[in-house]
């Protein structure tokens, strides 16, 4: 017989095929919030049919049948052989301009690494319940957060969907404050992170024409944040969606995904798939990217379905310093804006712009806030 979400002792969630006149979204999200056991705590209740707070059926899209790719970039000769570097860059160049993604193999960061990540990822969430509820919380203050959708109480839509994460740069935490089932791999991914960020500004600059250092010295990899993503199999996985379509708010995103698959990029009104490539970090352009590039660099809405296979694992390394007081402005590069290509945007601190995005949550476009001409919005 169907578990219904109601049905699960202690969870009185309305189940999606339920009419239920007193349905009363707020409080059933309150209701989930407190169980503190995310998605993957109603994965655990067997449910079968998802609960109606979840429920985001997709529009019919003409998904596939492409002939849109994401180029799979080879990143092998690119710090001894200048051939190959130029090679490299104009791949970058074509790949931010025109997809905002790109995939990068050779990347130096060892398979193992990336292996053990993953795994720490299903450990932390599928330990035992009572344990990892005491990092539950949406104190954005805390050096750990785990939650279920970060924007639960503001976004129209629920993701079927567990984080956690933390800052790791400027300011790590001291490592204590890290579980102790996840901390030494935490630590090290975002070494390597920080080695591979630094690396794509360097290449992202010399595809601007600027000096390869131009992107790291006016800040792009001092700020570095983690989402540690746990996307549950799924009951009904069209009847909702691993995470809303989106844009990243941070100068770059570097993506580590597992072999299941499901991300997906908004490109000319068709939705293409970012295949998993075994060993493959995947990079895409943020709205302050975009922004200090006067639109050269696009950053592309996104989204991950949910399925019936799972969990999906995935780590997004964020590079922002995010909700960091700083009085330091960004606008349009100098280098970039001309009389022809006057600047777009007005200048922000990534504080501000970070603060505009927390509030309007997932899926609302920050960017358009900063536009010079409104007209054009
Ligand atoms: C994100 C994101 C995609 C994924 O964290 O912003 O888009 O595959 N994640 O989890
Ligand atoms: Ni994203």
């Amino acid at each position: 017989m169907a578990v219904a979400a109601s049905e699960i002792n202690g969870l009185n969630l309305t189940p999606l095929s339920k009419a239920d006149d007193n349905y009363h979204r707020p409080t059933e999200l309150k209701a989930f919030d407190d169980t503190k056991a995310g998605v993957k705590g109603l994965v655990d209740a067997k449910i079968t049919e998802i609960p109606r707070i979840f429920y985001h059926p997709l529009e019919e899209h003409d998904s596939n049948g492409t002939q849109f790719h994401i180029p799979v970039i080879d990143l092998e000769g690119v710090g001894n052989d200048s051939l190959k570097r130029k090679h490299i860059v104009d791949q970058i160049r074509d790949a931010s301009e025109e997809l905002g993604f790109f995939q990068l193999i050779n990347h130096g960061i060892p398979i193992t690494v990336l292996e053990e990540t993953r795994d720490t990822v299903r450990r932390f969430h599928e330990q035992d319940t009572e344990v990892k509820k005491q990092y539950y919380t949406r104190d954005l203050m805390q050096p750990f957060i785990y939650n279920s959708n970060f924007d639960l109480y503001s976004a129209p839509t629920t993701n079927w969907r567990d984080t956690f994460g933390y800052v790791s740069a400027p300011n790590p935490p001291d490592p204590q404050e890290l579980p102790e089932i996840c901390r030494d791999i935490l630590v090290d991914y975002s070494k390597w992170v920080m080695k591979i960020g630094k690396l794509v500004f360097e290449l992202l600059s010399e595809a601007l024409g600027l000096n390869p250092n131009y992107l790291n010295n006016i800040g792009c990899s001092d700020g570095l944040a983690f989402a540690y993503h746990y996307y549950p199999a799924c009951p009904q996985p069209k009847l909702t969606i691993g995470i809303s379509e989106h844009s990243d708010t941070d100068f770059i995103t570097v993506l580590l995904q597992d072999h299941i698959g499901g991300l997906q990029i908004h490109h000319h009104n068709n939705w293409i798939d970012v295949h998993p490539v075994a060993g493959a970090l995947v990079v895409n352009m943020g709205d302050l990217m975009q922004l200090i590039t006067n639109d050269r660099f696009k950053s592309v809405n996104h989204r991950v379905l949910s399925k019936h296979e799972g969990p999906r694992i995935s780590v997004a390394g964020i590079f922002s310093t995010t909700l960091l007081p700083s009085d330091k402005l960004y606008g349009p590069i100098k280098e970039l804006v001309s009389e022809e290509k006057p600047a777009i945007y007005r200048e922000t601190t990534i504080r501000d712009f970070s603060i505009k995005f927390q509030s309007d949550g997932l899926g609302t476009s920050t960017l358009k806030h900063y536009k010079l001409n409104q007209a054009n919005v």
